[in-house]
């Protein structure tokens, strides 16, 4: 068979690794596949030492790949929503399939871009685009068609998890372990979107389509980062046998889906707990099969454009096959999908975490305890540490709650912050058991 022929637009980590790998495994891939996957076309502004270019036809001004006529398909690499959205709209309207590993881009404008995709009859594919070289688009939209997905949970940020890994295990500095995250190729052109959950929260709008067959609304995803995350809380969360981790959830209730982003606490008999450094994971919890895990390398050129390569494989495969015969782009048939609104985190229910800085003086437990039983909130743990500042004999008091509505917590603490007797700001951080009947 003749081979498919590939315009790669983009040669920095990803984009470099996927070119490389296409040459050292090809003649396996096209075992795979059944025809070589060549790459004859690259549009990149500089070249990557690391790639030997010879024979490709190479492109300073990204745009002359799309004028390219001998192209199957295009894979955007090159990150962001301006550029890459007009080059992948761009190849789709030349009738060219895409691959892409821009979650940015799917997130915000996967419905736009699938519309003009299945009008023109090609794919647009995008596994890359979550959980580095995980498969686990393939998984929930392929492997697990059979079933009722009822929530989802995931270290979803590679580089979030390095930086916390790294402060728990090492009591390393936020500043230097992000340092290192980028020079390792980890981190996002804009780290802040590691940081912050924005790249999270991209990732899990994804997810949560393919899971419930919603469409994709990343401006409804409530995203909160890792930098409030203080190592006393790391260590009293350990005390009583949790591990903080930064985790994307998303669940189906009835009144609607969850969809929300944050630093949270889970049980270290967890195996997600255990997920460390650069490693991502998915925790999928469906009626037929039940839990199901998926694990893996989430960031890095090679784990990422293993990724990629299997998408271009997927199109290989189906080059000149109807376009109705393909997997759908979002794993559900686009005149099919659901009208579930997304929760506002007031609706969310979760158990809490919160640690409280007191005087030490006589009831004030009981004005805290008082504040959380009339707001129905049922206290499951609690630890008071000894006065922590002698000159001003403030003590910790770290409470674990049971799960109760965001909108009862928010006014609890509200209330606690007002007493006298209490110092700071409350931290609150939110708590999941993720057994089979809860997220
Ligand atoms: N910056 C991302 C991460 C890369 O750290 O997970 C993969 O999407």
């Amino acid at each position: 068979m003749k081979p498919v022929k590939i315009g790669l637009i983009g040669l920095g980590t990803v984009g470099s690794s996927v070119f490389n790998l296409l040459k050292s495994n090809g003649a396996e891939i096209e075992r795979r596949v059944g025809c070589q996957l060549l790459v004859s076309h690259v549009g990149a502004r500089r070249d990557n030492p690391a790639c030997d270019l010879e024979g490709v036809k190479v492109s300073r001004n990204v745009l002359d790949v799309l004028d390219d006529p001998d192209l199957d398909i295009i894979v955007e690499l090159i990150g962001g929503t301006t550029l890459a959205k007009d080059i992948v709209l761009t190849a789709i309207q030349r009738g060219k399939h895409v691959v892409t590993a821009n979650k940015a881009l799917i997130a915000e404008c996967g419905q736009e871009i699938f519309l003009a995709a299945q009008k023109q009859g090609v794919s647009v594919a995008y596994e890359a685009a979550v959980a580095g070289g995980i498969p686990v688009i393939k998984a929930i939209r392929e492997g697990l068609a059979g079933n009722h997905i009822e929530w989802l949970a995931g270290i979803i940020n590679g580089t979030g998890n390095f930086i916390l890994t790294e402060m728990r295990d090492k009591g390393a500095a936020f500043d230097d372990v992000l340092k290192q995250a980028q020079e390792l190729g980890y981190a996002e052109a804009d780290p802040t979107f590691d940081v912050e959950g924005i790249d999270a929260a991209h990732k899990l709008t994804i997810l949560a389509s393919i899971a419930y067959g919603i469409p994709l609304q990343f401006a409804k995803a409530y995203t909160e980062g890792i930098a409030e995350i203080e190592l006393a809380d790391v260590h009293y969360a350990e005390q009583f046998g949790y591990r903080i981790k930064h985790l994307g959830i998303s669940r189906r209730t009835e009144n609607g889906v969850e969809l929300r982003v944050h630093p949270t606490l889970i049980p270290e008999s967890c195996l997600i707990a255990n997920v460390d450094g650069v490693m991502n994971s998915v925790l999928v919890q469906a009626d037929a099969v039940g839990p199901t895990l998926y694990y893996g390398a989430g960031a890095g050129g090679n784990a990422t454009a293993s990724a990629v390569i299997a998408d271009l494989a997927d199109i290989g495969r189906s080059i000149g096959a109807d376009a109705t015969s393909r997997v759908p782009a979002l794993g559900f048939q686009p005149d099919a999908m659901s009208d579930q609104c997304i929760l506002s985190m007031d609706e969310v229910e979760t158990a809490y975490y919160l640690r409280l800085s007191a005087h030490d003086h006589p009831g004030v437990l009981a004005d805290v305890t008082q504040i959380l039983s009339k707001r129905g909130i049922s206290i499951e743990a609690m630890l008071q540490k000894e006065v922590s500042d002698p000159q001003h004999d403030l003590v910790p008091i770290i409470l674990l709650t049971q799960r109760i509505k965001e909108k009862e917590m928010n006014a609890a603490i509200a209330e606690i912050e007002a007493l006298d007797s209490i110092t700071d700001k409350v931290v609150r951080i939110r708590l999941e058991h993720l057994d089979a009947q809860t997220a």
